[in-house]
């Protein structure tokens, strides 16, 4: 049984990655709802977060129904970062996760994200700073280093549980690496393995169909698998993955009308949180994703995906309902 500081997360529970642009209120509760067992907001700016920006602030909005879910934010500046703390608390997360992996050089240029990773000893300071200033369960998301050459998370998962880190979340890339190449989980495997090392290791990348999280579980022994790019438009990856790990059978993909319902409810939940314009607008990317690999079907995605009232986009719903309702996802 996994547990993230007093959270009881279950055993090898699956984590939405956080995900900039993808894991707002709507989908993280979509996902959820199919299976996910903890969640994560997208990286927040610890110094947009201390000039109230507006657009950093309303990344802080969670929904009861998400828990647990932790709220993720970025910095390389020790007062920027404790200020962020208590801020970001009054949203009431249930966890605080750092960010020391975005490879974007916007964040690696200021030394946040995955450019800490050149300097172990300021990552372990912030973070053993922020565990002082705060009751809630600090957790890491990292990579394994910064190259090939400087491959050092075993010293990283040391240092940061040692200063009271409470769970690490390892992608298994460098820096340099971006998104290329496969992911390597036999570094985060010997980080688990390490007899010194308590806290739940919780492995990522490239986790893209259940037999991968079976792999991840089984062969690589980790605690649990966090998962991005496979449940963007597809929340029923989770429930996918558990299905198999409980009966070792495939689910058939979700019907026509279960893609309708989350459509319909991703766009409402997201009017309800941000206004409909923005809610119309955020939401137009995951349509691809959700009605994927239909045929004859651009008229009805250009409808979903230029129209600017609510309206016509609930309308162009109703009509794949009635045109497309039987039809079977291969
Ligand atoms: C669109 C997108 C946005 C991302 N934003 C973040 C982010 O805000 N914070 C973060 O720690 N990682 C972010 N990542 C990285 C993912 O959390 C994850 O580490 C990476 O995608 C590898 O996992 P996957 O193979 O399951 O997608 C992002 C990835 C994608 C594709």
């Amino acid at each position: 049984m996994a547990k993230i500081g007093n959270i009881d997360v279950g055993d090898f529970p699956l984590l939405l990655a956080p995900m900039e642009d993808v894991s707002d209120p709507p989908f993280r509760a979509l996902c959820k709802e199919q299976g996910a067992d903890v969640v994560y907001t997208e990286f927040i700016s610890s110094e947009g977060l201390i000039r109230d920006a507006a657009k950093s602030t309303m990344k802080l909005d969670i929904y009861e129904k998400e828990r647990p879910v932790g709220i993720q934010i970025f910095g390389a500046n020790l007062e920027s970062m404790l200020q962020s703390v208590e801020i970001v608390e009054k949203s009431n997360p249930d966890i605080i996760d750092i960010n020391f992996g975005c490879p974007v050089k916007k964040v690696v240029s200021k030394g946040a994200g995955a450019g800490i990773l050149k300097d172990i000893d300021l990552m372990v300071s912030l973070t053993e700073a922020m565990v002082k200033h705060t009751k809630l369960p600090v957790t890491v998301k990292t990579r394994l280093g910064w190259d090939k050459d400087s491959i050092k998370i075993m010293e990283v998962a040391e240092r940061l549980q040692d200063v009271g880190c409470q769970a690490l979340a390892i992608h298994g890339r460098t820096r340099v690496q971006m998104y290329k190449g496969d992911a390597d989980w036999a570094p985060i495997a010997e980080v688990k393995n390490n007899s010194r090392i308590h806290i739940p290791i919780f492995g990522n990348g490239d986790v893209n169909s259940p037999e991968k999280a079976m792999e991840m579980r089984d062969k690589f022994g980790l605690d649990g698998a966090m998962i991005g790019r496979a449940s963007i438009g597809y929340p029923w990856f989770f429930r996918e993955v558990k299905h198999y790990f409980k009966t070792g059978e495939h689910l058939p993909p979700p019907t026509m009308l279960e893609r309708l319902d989350a459509a319909r409810r991703h766009l409402q939940m997201a009017i309800d949180w941000k206004g409909e314009k923005l809610g119309v607008f955020e939401t137009r990317r995951h349509y691809t994703n959700y009605f994927k690999g239909i045929p004859h079907f651009k008229e009805y995605r250009m409808k979903m995906v230029t129209s600017d009232d609510a309206k016509d986009v609930f309308a162009a719903f109703d009509e794949v309902e009635r045109d497309f309702s039987g039809y079977q996802f291969a």
